[in-house]
């Protein structure tokens, strides 16, 4: 009995916990929280993309491929909800997402895009299991993280 209520405390935590934070989503998000949550999304993008790097590369042996891709193009489709209006650098001062997201909406819509239709095609290419398939699908897909970057993101 005592093992059986031990696992039950938790339950209830998680519960409370999790009721808790559905009812703070109705309110407005905080600048800092969709900032942070955007930046450990970008982070997940770049690890899924450097661990493919290493076996593009053949730095590595590991048959991952196809997971990481699998990871990367399923996430690929949160990135266009990444940057409501109140997330840019005036709300909150440590992001390096520029003012041009807001100012020119249909470029960093086309980025997105670009972005969104280079992650969707690569599992595929993944799949083939073909060196000069995957290298130019990861080209493609490089590219487009690089081209958002290079007009919407501050330099480090
Ligand atoms: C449509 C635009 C866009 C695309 C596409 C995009 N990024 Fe980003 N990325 C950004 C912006 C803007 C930031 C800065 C976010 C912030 O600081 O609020 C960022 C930040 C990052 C960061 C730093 C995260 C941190 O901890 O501060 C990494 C890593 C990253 N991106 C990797 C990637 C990779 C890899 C891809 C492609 C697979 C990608 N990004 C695609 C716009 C984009």
């Amino acid at each position: 009995m005592r093992r059986f209520s031990f696992a039950l405390a938790p339950a209830a935590l998680l519960t409370a916990a999790l009721l808790t934070a559905s009812t703070a989503a109705v309110a407005a998000d905080a600048p800092k929280d969709l900032v942070e949550y955007r930046q450990r999304v970008m982070s997940a993008l770049g690890g899924h993309t450097g661990a493919i790097a290493a076996m593009v590369k053949q730095q590595v042996s590991y048959d991952h491929i196809e997971a990481q891709a699998d990871a990367l193009a399923a996430t690929a489709p949160v990135v266009g909800d990444l940057f409501p209006e109140n997330s840019g650098p005036g709300d909150y001062a440590e992001t390096d997402a520029l003012p041009a997201i807001w100012e020119k909406p249909a470029e960093f819509q086309a980025a997105v895009e670009q972005f969104e239709k280079a992650a969707a095609a690569f599992p595929a290419a993944a799949e083939s299991g073909d060196r000069a398939t995957i290298l130019e699908a990861f080209k493609a897909l490089g590219g487009s993280c690089g081209n958002c970057h290079e007009t919407f993101r501050a330099d480090d």
